[in-house]
């Protein structure tokens, strides 16, 4: 019997290892390949957990909290600078275990059962991406159509020359914006033309917008701000029915191992993915929710978070300068590094950095697929500046010095 996931690669840490197995590292240590946070865990998040320890012993209800959907609201309002009232939190909220699974349970929900085309569903992924997004894809038996999101397009998919007769057999787009591992961003204009085209083929925009704290200069803008633009939210043709936003506190609070994240998006589609989830979606327990809650009202331990990011950048502007395609990306904690210059691929730069410098980097093909024969990560490293500012730099010498 074929297997519905049979197209999916090994994930790409397992190809990792298995690529530097039984290779001795050159140096001690440094892994850059995981994208983990490794800033202050906050501590008024393990407190909280612990005042509310005995509340383990319940079943927490499938849309979490009132004040966990209020707190996330709140801050989307001052996030994106949204009309007080513009998000309803009983009804255009529901909090997540982590937003990995909402991404991808989220294509189950909102999926038509049928379009009304001749050929199969398509769902549009931006290549390179977040590897949840195809294997949701194939969860609804769906054609994923990968976008190229390169240089030339500012490294976000231009589904807008997507082939009509593909976008006219798509019933969802997922987009990452900052995007990982580019981190490139979307602006008004891009989130307004996606709107505009997902109302033309009539089809669902899965926004993953987990990065959207974690910016260099400018707050990155969020596509609810395209939406608001709109005015008449309430409305059957309004396009936050088009929306389904992801936001999670594993980046924002640094805290991956919480598991908490929340959907937004308009009344039918959290309704129908509230339903879902009802049946086969893990709720968040009601110590993470008070937690979450606790989290989302407070962005001063995030704005000293940015700026330990900032500082990295900053480091790395300074050691690569304009080798290996370096970039300040606009947004994330990625560096999305061109290794063609030396003469490698991904694969081979990565090997050699570890061999070499003892430094673990994700091979850029890792988190891309051919298309049209072409894997537009072949040339390129992801490398993750999640640990400090000191081992950070030591480990972007050494790829600097070890790829010259
Ligand atoms: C682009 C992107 N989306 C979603 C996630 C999932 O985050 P979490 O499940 O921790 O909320 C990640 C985590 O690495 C990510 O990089």
């Amino acid at each position: 019997m074929t297997w519905r996931f049979n197209s999916l690669p090994d994930y790409a840490f397992p190809r990792l290892r298995a690529l530097l197995n039984g290779i001795a590292p050159g140096a001690d240590e440094i892994g850059l390949s995981i994208g983990e946070p490794q800033h202050a865990f906050p501590d008024f998040i393990t407190d909280i957990l612990h005042e509310h320890k005995s509340e383990y012993g319940k079943y927490p209800p499938i849309d979490g909290t009132p004040a966990l959907r209020l707190a996330a609201a709140a801050w989307l309002e001052r996030r994106y600078h949204l009309r007080a009232d513009f998000i309803d939190p009983g009804r255009h909220i529901l909090p997540v275990n982590g937003t990995r699974e909402g991404l991808f349970m989220a294509a189950l929900a909102l999926a038509p059962e049928q379009k009304d085309r001749p050929l199969d569903a398509a769902v549009l992924i931006p290549n390179p991406f977040y590897q949840c997004y195809a294997a949701a894809a194939l969860a609804i038996s769906a054609e994923p159509i990968y976008v190229p999101a390169t240089k030339e397009t500012g490294f976000l998919p231009d589904y807008a020359s997507v082939a009509p007769e593909i976008l006219a057999r798509t019933s969802l787009a997922y987009i990452c914006s900052p995007a990982n591992p580019q981190g490139a961003v979307a602006d008004l204009t891009y989130w307004t033309k996606l709107l505009e085209l997902a109302r033309t083929y009539d089809f669902m925009i899965i926004a993953d917008e987990c990065y959207t704290e974690i910016y260099d200069r400018v707050p990155p803008t969020g596509i609810l701000q395209a939406v608001a633009q709109d005015g008449h939210l309430s409305a059957d043709d309004s396009p936050l029915n088009r929306v389904m936003a992801f936001h999670s506190l594993s980046k924002r609070s640094n805290a991956p191992g919480l598991r908490s994240g929340f959907a937004v998006g308009g009344r039918q589609a959290i309704a129908q993915f509230k339903r879902l989830r009802s049946y086969g979606g893990a709720p968040s327990p009601l110590p993470v929710c008070a937690a979450a809650a606790a989290a989302w009202s407070d962005d001063t331990h995030v704005t000293h978070s940015r700026a330990l990011y900032r500082e990295k950048f900053d480091a790395a502007e300074h050691i690569f300068g304009a080798r290996l395609g370096f970039y300040r990306p606009g947004g994330g904690f990625f560096l999305w590094l061109d290794v063609s210059e030396t003469g490698l691929n991904g694969e081979e730069a990565a090997l050699k950095l570890w061999r070499q410098g003892g430094i673990k980097v994700l091979p850029g093909a890792y988190l891309s697929r051919e298309s049209e024969s072409v894997n537009p990560g072949a040339s390129y490293l992801r490398l993750a500046l999640v640990h400090d500012l000191a081992t950070t730099t030591e480990a972007l010498t050494r790829v600097n010095q070890i790829l010259r």
